[in-house]
């Protein structure tokens, strides 16, 4: 029998999802979800660091569940669940805690960003401090293998590596496998569509550098004809990110979702005009985005199959994380 590896990969509901969080993670968990184990987590933890509204941070769980679905996540084929739901998580992230140095957590990155505009002491939060662990003991509790991440996570990923093997140095013994990370390839990170020189987020100000999964027709026409080209004259579809970041991005979109290679493309639209390549783009944007749109309405409804699809993932994780988290605490000396 060959025993599959398993995959940890997990998405904040924090609101709605853009075709950025469609290619740069639900794609890749459609590839893994036959191939690998895997563990697809909903890390309502992770959202509170932001959110403090018990309606919002509920449907937010709905939503995204039914967003995960509407795509072709198959609950058969992999383990969906809510990360509140294990309570190993917070077992884990204890112990880390105290295996992990606030020089450490000092240095990342997403921390000192989102602290940025913030009135140092007074309204930061600790999770959002610690929302590495937290990030550390989703991956460590699975025996991991692989995570599936975009380069904004890399430096998490690096600190749980360091964190698994600074632990397992201390004790001489494998306690925790070493978990690699994946990062997905060139459409992962979709560019803001007014400013490719940036990634496409969700919280921009400027909601026309953003397609959500769920924009009207309407909507997606005016936005991918509002999005940024070049000036090149005769035009040119042609990808190179750095000269040309705008129709290289349209590219990326046009090729995740039709799964046509760039190169494929750029032989298809030789000829064409900037607004000729974004007629095709929004005519394949739109048909695509329907299917998604359609699929979630079905299940959004379904509040009782939603409720039972957590249900069967919570009992099929806990089921491993209760025996790992054991075997964790044993080697540790704790929790006889
Ligand atoms: N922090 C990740 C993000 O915002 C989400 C996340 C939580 C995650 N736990 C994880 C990603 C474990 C990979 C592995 O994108």
């Amino acid at each position: 029998m060959i025993i599959k590896k398993n995959i940890f990969s997990a998405i904040q509901p924090t609101g709605k999802l853009t075709i950025g969080h469609y290619i740069g993670v639900l794609k890749n968990w459609l590839y893994y979800q036959n191939k690998y184990n895997c563990f697809f987590c909903i890390a309502d933890m992770h959202a509170l660091t932001g959110i403090k509204n018990k309606i919002k941070i509920k449907n937010n769980i709905y939503d995204l569940l039914s967003i995960i679905l509407a795509v072709g996540i198959n609950p058969m084929n992999c383990t969906i669940f809510l990360q509140s739901n294990i309570i190993e998580h917070i077992k884990l992230y204890w112990l880390l805690n105290c295996y992990t140095y606030i020089g450490e957590l000092n240095r990342m990155t997403q921390f000192k960003d989102k602290i940025k505009n913030k009135n140092k002491n007074n309204n930061i939060n600790c999770g959002l401090f610690n929302y590495p662990i937290l990030m550390s003991s989703d991956i460590l509790l699975y025996n991991t293998d692989y995570v599936p991440i975009g380069y904004d996570q890399i430096q998490h990923l690096e600190l749980t590596r360091l964190i698994a093997k600074r632990i397992n140095k201390i004790y001489s013994k494998n306690i925790f496998n070493i978990p690699k990370y994946i990062l997905a390839k060139n459409g992962s990170k979709i560019m803001s569509l007014c400013n490719p020189y940036k990634k496409m987020s969700k919280s921009d100000i400027n909601k026309n550098n953003i397609i959500f999964l769920l924009d009207s027709s309407i909507k997606i026409k005016n936005k991918i004809n509002n999005a940024l080209t070049d000036s090149q004259y005769p035009p040119k579809i042609l990808y190179n990110k750095i000269k040309k970041p705008g129709i290289s991005n349209l590219l990326d979109i046009f090729s995740s979702i039709k799964n046509i290679s760039i190169y494929k493309l750029e032989k298809k639209f030789i000829n064409f005009s900037y607004n000729k390549f974004k007629k095709e783009l929004i005519f394949e944007l739109i048909l695509f985005l329907k299917k998604i749109k359609k699929n979630y309405i079905f299940f959004r409804k379904k509040k009782n199959f939603l409720k039972k699809i957590l249900l069967n993932g919570k009992l099929k994780a806990r089921k491993i994380a209760k025996k790992n988290i054991l075997h964790i605490y044993k080697n540790i000396g704790i929790n006889y």
